[in-house]
Order: C-alpha cells, then sequence, then structure tokens
C-alpha cells in the first residue's frame, strides 16, 4: 500500500534537495568515500624490488599526509604487473574498468606503460607514471591526463656520453635489455656520444629478462673499447655487475650507464660495483636535507635503503596531495585536477622538481660514482634538464 506523503515531509525533502544542490560539490567531494589509488607495479620478477620501493615510499608520504589526500581517507589497490607487455591490458583494465581508481599510479616497465597508455588515454583517467621511462609516454603520445614524476629515458642517458667522452674513453660498446627502454637508451647515447667525436663498436641487445652474459663478456674482451654503456636495472643489474667483474673485465674497461645499473643493488652487488660512473636525477649521496629527511624516513619504515624508485612514490603521493588538497579532494572536475597537478612542486630529495608542458619533470641529472659502496655525486651532468618531448603537441 503507498502511504501518501504529508504536505509537510514533501516540503522539507524538498528543501533539503534544494540545499545540498547548493552545497559547493567540493564539501560534499571531501566528505565522501575513500579516494582510490591504483597501483600498476612488479611485484614479482627482476623489477619486483622496484615495485615494492615505489609503493613502501608511496605509503610513507601519506602518511606524512595523515593518510588523507584532499580530505580523503586512501584505498590503495595493487596489482602485479609482472613486468610482462603482454599481460597490461588486462591487467590495466582491472584497475580503470574493474575498480574505477580515481588515480592511475605504475608502471615500472617501459612496455607495460606503452599498452596502458591505450586505455588511460581513451578513459581519460588520471595517470602519474613513477617509473617507466619510454619517451612517447611525454612525447608523442602525451595526454593532458598523464604525468610522470621520474624521468625519459633521454633524460638519464644522453648526458653519459659527455661524460664517457670527458674522461677520454671514445670508443664503446654497448649493451642493453632489448625492450623499448633499452632500444631507447642506446639510440640517446648513441645520438651523444657520436654526436661528440665517439665510436660505437658494437651493440649488444639482450632479450629482457635474460641474465645469461657469459658469451656477451666473452666478446666484449675481445673488442677491447674503451668503456661499456649499459643498461639493466633491478635483480638482474645486480648479476651483470658480478659478472663483469667476476670476467676480470672491471679494472680494463670501465662500466658507465644511466644510474639504473647500480640503483639499489649495491647491497647485492657488493664491492664488485666501486667506480661505475652513471648518470641520473638521484643519487643516495645528495646533500640535501630533504634527501637526509627522507632517507633516514624511509629507512625507519622499511629496514631497506631507498633509491631512485622509492623517490618517485615518495614525490608523487606529495605532489598528489598539494593538487588534491587545492580541490579540496574533488577528483570529479578534471580539469581543475590537472591545472592544480601542473602546478604543484615538491622539495624533493632529488632536488629542485617541477612538471614541464608536457608533464615530464624538469630535473637536474647528476654524475654519480660508486664509492664504498655507496652512490656519491662527483657533478652535474646537466641543471634543470627537460625532455625534448619529440612530438608532443601539449609542447607548443
Ligand atoms: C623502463 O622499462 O622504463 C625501466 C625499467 C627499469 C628501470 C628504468 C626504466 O630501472
Amino acid at each position: 500500500m503507498r502511504i501518501p506523503l504529508s504536505r509537510r515531509a514533501v516540503l522539507a525533502a524538498a528543501s533539503a534537495a534544494a540545499a545540498s544542490a547548493l552545497l559547493p560539490r567540493r564539501a560534499v567531494a571531501a566528505s565522501k568515500a575513500k579516494i582510490k589509488i591504483g597501483l600498476l607495479l612488479p611485484y614479482s620478477g627482476t623489477y619486483a624490488s622496484l615495485g615494492n620501493n615505489i609503493t613502501d615510499a608511496m605509503k610513507l608520504a601519506a602518511t606524512e599526509h595523515g593518510g588523507r589526500l584532499g580530505g580523503r581517507e586512501i584505498e590503495w589497490v595493487a596489482v602485479d604487473d609482472e613486468s610482462d607487455p603482454a599481460k597490461a591490458p588486462a591487467n590495466v583494465n582491472k584497475l580503470v574498468v574493474g575498480e574505477k581508481v580515481d588515480i592511475l599510479t605504475g608502471p615500472v616497465h617501459s612496455g607495460v606503460a606503452m599498452a596502458m597508455m591505450q586505455i588511460v588515454r581513451q578513459e581519460k583517467t588520471l595517470t602519474i607514471v613513477t617509473n617507466a621511462g619510454a619517451q612517447a609516454l611525454t612525447g608523442s603520445l602525451c595526454a593532458p591526463n598523464v604525468f610522470r614524476t621520474s624521468f625519459s629515458n633521454w633524460q638519464t642517458s644522453f648526458p653519459c656520453a659527455s661524460v664517457m667522452l670527458k674522461d677520454g674513453r671514445k670508443k664503446a660498446v654497448g649493451m642493453f635489455w632489448n625492450y623499448s627502454f633499452g632500444q631507447e637508451s642506446m639510440s640517446a647515447f648513441r645520438e651523444g656520444f657520436t654526436k661528440g667525436g665517439g665510436t660505437i663498436v658494437k651493440e649488444i641487445p639482450v632479450p629482457f629478462p635474460t641474465t645469461e652474459f657469459q658469451a656477451n663478456l666473452s666478446e666484449i674482451a675481445s673488442l677491447k673499447p674503451d668503456a661499456v654503456f649499459v643498461f639493466f636495472a633491478g635483480a638482474g643489474a645486480a648479476k651483470f655487475i658480478k659478472d663483469y667483474a667476476a670476467a676480470g673485465l672491471m679494472e680494463k674497461i670501465p662500466l658507465y650507464g644511466s644510474g639504473f645499473l647500480t640503483e639499489g643493488v649495491l647491497g647485492a652487488a657488493g664491492a664488485a660495483a666501486d667506480g661505475i660512473k652513471t648518470t641520473l636525477h638521484y643519487a643516495d649521496g645528495l646533500d640535501l636535507p630533504a634527501n637526509k629527511k627522507f632517507r633516514e624516513a624511509f629507512k625507519k619504515a622499511t629496514s631497506r635503503e631507498a633509491d631512485v624508485y622509492a623517490v618517485a612514490g615518495y614525490d608523487t603521493i606529495h605532489l598528489l596531495a598539494q593538487a588534491l588538497d587545492k580541490v579540496q579532494g574533488d577528483t570529479s572536475a578534471p580539469k581543475d585536477l590537472i591545472a592544480a597537478l601542473e602546478s604543484a612542486k615538491t622539495d624533493s630529495p632529488r632536488g629542485p622538481f617541477r612538471f614541464g608542458k608536457t608533464h615530464n619533470p624538469i630535473q637536474n641529472v647528476y654524475v654519480r660514482q660508486v664509492k664504498g659502496g655507496r652512490e656519491s655525486v662527483v657533478g652535474t651532468a646537466q641543471k634543470d634538464a627537460d625532455d625534448p618531448a619529440f612530438g608532443c603537441a601539449m609542447a607548443t
């Protein structure tokens, strides 16, 4: 039986509806559900430690904001992407379509990131790339809803060429995992090295995530270059450094690379890593108050040493917190949130950080050298390094 509403009840309901329509949308947003943050990261395989450090540093930054972003509690939803591009569409869909995350973060692997781009460009999901360095993410595939808090491969590999040339090494071999990031690193290095008068004697692509290096190391020994430029990372990098030293090559043919070669692997590589020179936008020995504070807090929270991957995770949440505070937790007006993120700045452990026009960081790139198991800064390869952003319409 329908019970007729009294006139008073109807009026009360109508005035409540009118009042809520007048309430600023933001006040409603701030009082509502948790904010869902998706993490598309590797928790298994050769990049597992990278995924774990990004995740733990994100959570550390969140606790520094009282566990809230823009007044909303956080719900983390993590998917192990296994650094497998073939599984990426299904994994991204799980987070974007299935979980309807408010913000997607990750991945580590550039091949996974390329597959992710197709979906987030279409769905317009606000996405923050926390590692993958593929040029296209903030280049030919750039999009207003996609930001990157890490680096482009060009930023980390191109400057290594002049470091090698300044050390008087003019004949180089390149060795890298043969997928987009390794190929692009090689080509950025090649560009700088050949323009500066150097010669690449040989390029050795290795299938990802293979760590059988012996045959390649024998070849390098017989080629006798002045130096070797390398891209390996995570567990594979630790294995490479140990194999290179065990083959007796470290003293004869110095190793160089983008800094991923030594990030987070110094414990595992031990004394074998001593002397390796790399270029990167971070070094654990950076003498900055923000770096010291961050490293201590990360160690306290995880009992592990922080690295460049942790820095990207940490900055991601601090930048997001700023942007979400500005829009009072309202994720329903993408233009406002994007504008807030574009103007966010953080006192990063890596030094000054700001987003460029293509949403890639503008940041210093340092020259580092491993000394006594620590990464010390021996110079600045490029101050405020921007990315060439090939093919991004937002760059103009
Ligand atoms: C990448 O695939 O973009 C990638 C992976 C691991 C690194 C750096 C870049 O350490």
